[in-house]
């Protein structure tokens, strides 16, 4: 049973924990007693814990086998065993649970809980559940009561979204799964083969036969069998508020009441996946996940740092340096690639907001500057994995300098994260592919709360703070609209995957947009692409169109609509056609031109998350077009190029390394 839990986190970690090994996993295995086992850094390290444990008779053998384990991204609580899973009732782990989600009324819980003399010891929302489920075992009305009542009544306490694993001393040999807005798969293995593929659903209430139906939100596709697949391929998805049961390895699933419209059953499901298939879900590359997964990774960049409701913004990460930020000379922004893309987009809002200059840097060219930085400089290093080269240097050369260095990492533990006097994890989760996607509009998310929380205390900015914030509020719902155009843009890339070029034109808060589509159509698809300034056109690019050149141009309607206006004139005197992305609502545009691509509108200085997602999904279409994802494309035709120049891959923990094939 160790082995396949452990094997079983091991499969998980490509979901990604950070590199330097700061994720805690906890395991929990059945015997007499109930037996905790947790610890920090990789599963590794928990396999190694586990072999120093004494009193763990390994030979001995049991009729039931039964354990929970555990992988966690701290979210609440840093990363500390206590803080990490299972996590438990009381000093005898009477009761232990893991947990996926969040709580969100779970401070009204703990100070109940207090108040009936429970003790915490971690700073987590999971600790609720497990107290709770105790106090209300401990309020019993009798002896009867079953362990799936039970823990439906503890979720029906529970706001937020979770899934949840419970098992107890007072159950043994019987474990409790439930879940409500997360995934939870059931792996079914038998030496026999089943009398039926339907696990009938068992209702504890039959007065309430019939009812009102009540809208349920659709059930997330879970897509993370790994654990499972090598075991099993026949799994039962659970649907919200399904409580499922296994008892001395007998399955049950139950639900409150019947409601109109519920399938009485669950059906036992043939998984025909492979394993590296389901690591990308149904998608056919991990670019691809990851550029669809933006409304939850940008929601996530904001949880709990974000209120929305007396708009207000709380980084914890900088909480202590923000006063010594305020009083600083200038900001630099330092950074490569993608990531320094999300300075470009950001520098306007920055200098607004904080009425500082703010200036934006390539690592490679800062330092072969040799750029003069004082001590009442702040230097930001913005990095998906934290450990870019270039930028590792750039920071050690802005530290021996004296200034203030500020990280805006999505990986925990990288060395950027470490070195930094303080900053902000992005908490996109690991970014596995090679185009940066999520990523960026997580930095570019993380910045602009840095630019609110620079200003939250002066009065003159408090009318475009409120735009702002409320801006993104709404921002993870406009993300999945412009994902919703995916089709029309795979039409488009079928049109233009035979040009040798792509031109990207726009300006003000788009031109970050233009550099980060140009970028990504090199990298991924091997075509030349330029992100060119429109108000640059007459200097020089003018010259490069004509009726076959193919053209994006991003036209929104903020405070140089006109100009893009006049460079769009420009283009199509030259009888270019280009391809315009605007603003749903700008009719004007829509009329002057021959083909548009339509987006919701946005306040002016987020508008950039929501153009840059078209050109993510046009590079990646067109990569595959090309046939440049052969390694995680099951259906491209093909044609691998070699040695991709030097071209990164991120591995499991978000690292980037170089490799030879191409990962897209
Ligand atoms: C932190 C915890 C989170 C917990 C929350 C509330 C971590 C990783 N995060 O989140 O689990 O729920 O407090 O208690 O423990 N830092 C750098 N450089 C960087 C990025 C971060 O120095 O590039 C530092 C920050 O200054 C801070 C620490 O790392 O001291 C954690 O940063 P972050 O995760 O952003 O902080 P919180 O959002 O407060
Ligand atoms: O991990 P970092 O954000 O520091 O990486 C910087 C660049 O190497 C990276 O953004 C690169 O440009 C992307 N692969 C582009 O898609």
């Amino acid at each position: 049973i160790l082995e396949i839990l452990l094997k079983g986190l091991h499969r998980l970690e490509y979901r990604g924990y950070d590199s330097a090994g700061r994720c805690i996993r906890g395991l929990s295995v059945s015997q007499s007693v109930c037996l905790l086992i947790k610890q920090r850094g990789k599963v590794q390290a928990l396999d190694e814990e586990i072999n120093k444990q004494q009193g763990i008779d390994m030979d001995v053998e049991f009729d039931v086998h039964l354990g929970i384990a555990h992988t966690r991204w701290a979210t609440h609580g840093a990363p500390s065993p206590v803080n990490s899973h299972p996590h438990r009732s009381d000093k005898n782990n009477e009761f232990i649970v893991i947990h996926n989600g969040i709580i969100t009324n779970y401070k009204d819980l703990r100070k109940f809980l207090e108040s009936k003399d429970y003790e915490f010891e971690s700073e987590t929302d999971t600790e609720t559940i497990a107290k709770l489920v105790k106090y209300m075992y401990d309020n019993r009305e009798n002896d009867e009561l079953s362990f799936t009542t039970l823990v439906e009544r503890v979720t029906q306490q529970l706001e937020g979204a979770f899934v949840l694993v419970f098992k107890s001393v007072h159950y043994p040999g019987e474990a409790v799964g439930t879940r409500r807005g997360g995934p939870l798969l059931i792996g079914v293995k038998c030496d026999h083969k089943l009398s039926t593929d339907h696990i009938p659903i068992l209702y504890r209430s039959s007065k309430h036969r019939i009812l009102t139906p009540v809208p349920r939100l659709p059930s997330p596709p879970c897509r993370h069998g790994s654990a499972v697949i090598e075991h099993t391929n026949r799994v039962i998805f659970l649907e919200d508020d399904d409580v499922a049961a296994v008892n001395e390895g007998r399955l049950s699933i139950h639900r409150i009441k019947r409601t109109a419209g519920d399938h009485p059953a669950r059906a036992i499901q043939t998984l025909q996946m492979e394993l590296q298939q389901i690591m990308k879900g149904n998608y056919r590359a991990f670019m691809q996940k990851e550029i669809f997964e933006q409304p939850e990774s940008v929601f996530n960049t904001m949880r709990g740092r974000v209120n929305f409701d007396d708009n207000t913004v709380m980084l914890g990460g900088l909480k202590d340096h923000i006063k010594e930020i305020q009083r600083c000379r200038r900001l630099i922004l330092i950074a490569c690639g993608t990531s320094y893309h999300a300075g470009v987009a950001t520098r306007q809002i920055l200098e607004e907001l904080t009425e500082l200059p703010v200036m934006v840097e390539l690592s490679s060219d800062f330092l072969d500057r040799n750029t003069p930085v004082f001590r009442d400089d702040v230097c930001f290093f913005i990095s998906q994995s934290g450990e870019t080269a270039d930028s590792l240097m750039a920071l050690r050369y802005c530290k021996e300098r004296g200034a203030l260095t500020v990280g805006i990492t999505n990986t925990v533990g990288s060395s950027i994260s470490r070195e930094t006097d303080c900053g902000v994890h992005i908490n996109a989760g690991p970014e596995i592919g090679v185009a940066s996607t999520k990523a960026y509009t997580s930095q570019f998310v993380a910045l602009i709360m840095f630019a609110l929380l620079m200003c939250d205390d002066r009065i003159s900015m408090q009318p475009r703070r409120r735009e702002i914030i409320q801006g993104l509020r709404v921002l993870p719902d406009l993300i999945k609209e412009v994902l919703s155009l995916d089709d029309e843009i795979q039409n488009l890339a079928e049109e233009l995957f035979l040009q040798k070029s792509v031109l990207i034109m726009g300006r003000g808060y788009h031109y970050a947009t233009c550099l980060e589509g140009a970028l990504k159509i090199k990298e991924i698809t091997y075509m030349h692409s330029e992100g060119i300034l429109a108000g640059e056109l007459k200097h020089g690019p003018l010259a490069l169109v004509d009726k076959q050149m193919p053209v994006i141009m991003i036209i929104m309607r903020d405070h140089t609509y006109v100009k893009c206006q006049n460079a769009l004139q420009q283009v199509v005197a030259r009888q270019g056609r280009p391809i315009v992305i605007c603003d749903r609502d700008d009719q004007e545009t829509i009329n002057n031109s021959s083909r548009t691509i339509k987006v919701p509108h946005c306040v002016d200085c987020l508008q950039g998350v929501l153009s840059v997602i078209p050109l993510q999904l046009l590079s990646f279409h067109l990569a595959v077009l090309r046939g440049y994802d052969v390694s995680s494309c099951p259906h491209a035709n093909g044609v691998q190029r070699p040695n991709a120049n030097g071209v990164q891959r991120a591995n499991a923990n978000g690292v980037r390394v170089h490799n030879e094939s191409r990962h897209v």
